[in-house]
């Protein structure tokens, strides 16, 4: 097999994508319950070991992790199933970081949206489904906890098509539902799919596929239910179509239980074959790369390590074409240097190992790689430069002022490691400098995070005071002079030299666009509100 012919068959065995949900939805469940199936006992035990470590750690940033019961770094695992190789991108569960999520999405080529069945569509789905329709990424839908009361499975698929404006296609249909929740209609087969339940869901739930007749003598009502509203769904026309599934704007649904493992078979068979394998990236030029082009990628977050014992910073790239080899040197395109990758290594929670070679789809960590910012691309042999993976449009404004000077080296260097790590947005005034930088936000819970860093990592501890700007858009140089001598704006540069004006009344900015249509006021990405 040639060097192309093998990238582009590992290209194709992976599958790489994340899971959204709003909290307590099962999204953690879910993670262990796919390692499960992918056969990876050793990684299973990890994983569960990762998460409880992860929550007992001792380390201040994971004890802000406990407190507030939520995961704020993201990691990626990776697994075998069925000839494939998934690459599981973990997505933090506040929409405060949703903003991260935008990031990750950018490393995936699919999602799967994870509802409680007794709740449906959760505020936080929301907003993590409008990032993933931001990126255009195809979506599929899993209906968890149906072995507990839930509501009628028509009611989720109207609550999606209404609040999400994703046209839900069923490829599986619940038989029975809490205690009685026996197995699945596959859509596909026709077949019913009954699971037996085994003791705490620590192994796969057995299955049997039964066909309709014996279905109907041995399950009754609740088969027969299940087989006519599955039939009236198909008669109007919910029915899988690959093309707008594709393209984002219909989303395959599968029932079943996390806890139980029922249905968790089937949504992973679907992962590997509904949702597409890595295809080539366009470059910033309007170039596609083809996948079994020499290696490029993209980082798409940075992350200093929250292990006090070794505080390092890894830079997360994917790879976008051809292989990616340890110890490669490879070019960074933002400072045209060569960079070594001798430390690289997957990760999930806290636990790294070593990597010794990575293909299309794949997620790679670098420790050390001290210049590399999120978005920047890295290459071999053949320059290539992907476009930025642009910013939200931040929403709260705090001016951060470090309360013992003399810590204010410190202060400094933290400050920018939270910027590139993309943790707030660090804007600075030209007459201010470094005093009091502005720290820009999506979400206020930004700001706990970083004044809680700063004063444990850095030993700079921080006072903020909030300001009363509330809108951000991108300017020039040009514009700048005017929107400076205005009450209620200001102009601020971020590390990369853009600049950003900001405004305490959305009605003046309003104004301002209708009536000063020569002043940039670009828009930024729309955040999570
Ligand atoms: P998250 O990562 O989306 O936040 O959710 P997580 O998996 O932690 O699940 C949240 C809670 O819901 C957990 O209960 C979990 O056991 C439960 N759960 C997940 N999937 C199912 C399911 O299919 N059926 C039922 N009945 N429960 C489910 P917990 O009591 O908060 O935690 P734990 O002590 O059980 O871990």
């Amino acid at each position: 097999m040639t060097t192309s012919e093998r990238v582009l068959a590992e290209a194709t065995r992976r599958r790489t994508f994340a899971i959204i949900s709003h909290p307590d939805a099962g999204k953690t469940t879910l993670t262990e319950k796919f390692l499960l199936y992918g056969g990876a006992l050793g990684a299973e035990a990890g994983s569960v070991k990762a998460r409880s470590g992860r929550r007992s750690a001792t380390s201040d940033w994971m004890e802000l992790e406990q407190q507030r019961g939520i995961s704020i770094t993201s990691t990626v695992l990776q697994f075998p199933y069925r000839d494939h190789v998934i690459n599981l991108l973990d997505t933090p569960g506040h929409r405060d970081f949703s903003e991260d999520t935008y990031r990750v999405l950018a490393a995936a080529d699919a999602a799967v949206m994870v509802l409680d069945a007794a709740k449906g569509i959760e505020p936080q789905t929301l907003k993590l489904f409008e990032v993933c329709r931001d990126r255009e990424i195809p979506i599929l839908t899993f209906v968890n906890k149906w072995d507990r009361p839930a509501l009628q499975p028509l009611e989720i698929l109207d609550d999606v098509e209404k609040q999400l404006g994703l046209t839900p296609t069923p490829l599986s249909w619940p038989v029975g539902s809490s205690e009685g929740f026996r197995g699945v209609l596959d859509q596909r087969t026709g077949e019913f799919v009954r699971f037996t339940r085994t003791a705490r869901g620590a192994t796969m739930a057995p299955e049997e596929i039964i066909d309709p007749e014996r279905a109907k003598s041995e399950e009754g009502d609740p088969y027969l239910e299940a087989v006519d509203e599955l039939g009236l769904l198909e008669a109007v026309g919910a029915e899988y179509d690959e093309e707008t599934f594709l393209a984002g704007v219909t989303t395959p649904v599968f029932f079943g239980s996390a806890l139980t493992n029922f249905g968790v078979r089937l949504l992973l068979d679907a992962v590997v074959d509904l949702t597409p394998s890595p295809i080539p990236k366009t470059d910033l030029a309007g170039h596609e790369r083809p996948l079994d082009a020499p290696f490029s990628g993209f980082v798409f977050k940075v992350q200093a390590n929250m292990d006090k014992a070794h505080r390092d910073r890894t830079a997360f790239f994917r790879v976008c074409s051809g292989r990616f080899e340890r110890g490669m040197v490879v070019t960074h395109e933002g400072t045209g240097k060569p960079l070594a990758t001798k430390y690289a290594h997957t990760a999930f929670g806290t636990d790294r190992e070593t990597l010794d070679e990575a293909w299309p789809g794949d997620i790679v960590g670098l420790v050390n790689a001290n210049d590399v910012r999120i978005g920047d691309t890295l290459w071999l042999d053949d320059r290539v430069e992907y476009p930025p993976i642009p910013s939200f449009a931040p929403q709260h404004f705090a001016i951060a002022r470090v309360t013992d000077t003399s810590r204010f080296k410190q202060f400094r260097k933290g400050i920018s490691q939270l910027d590139e790590e993309g943790v707030v947005q660090v804007l600075r005034h030209p007459d201010i400098g470094d005093q009091a930088p502005i720290l820009a936000a999506v979400g206020p819970m930004q700001f706990e995070v970083a004044t809680h860093r700063l004063e444990n990592e850095f030993g700079a501890p921080v006072e903020l005071s909030m300001t009363n700007y509330s809108e951000a858009r991108l300017t020039d140089d040009e514009s700048t002079p005017d929107l400076r001598s205005m009450q209620g704006v200001d102009v601020l540069a971020k590390a990369d030299g853009t600049l950003l004006a900001l405004f305490e009344s959305p009605y003046w900015l309003a104004r301002l666009i209708g009536e000063r249509p020569e002043l940039t006021l670009e828009k930024l990405v729309a955040g999570a509100s």
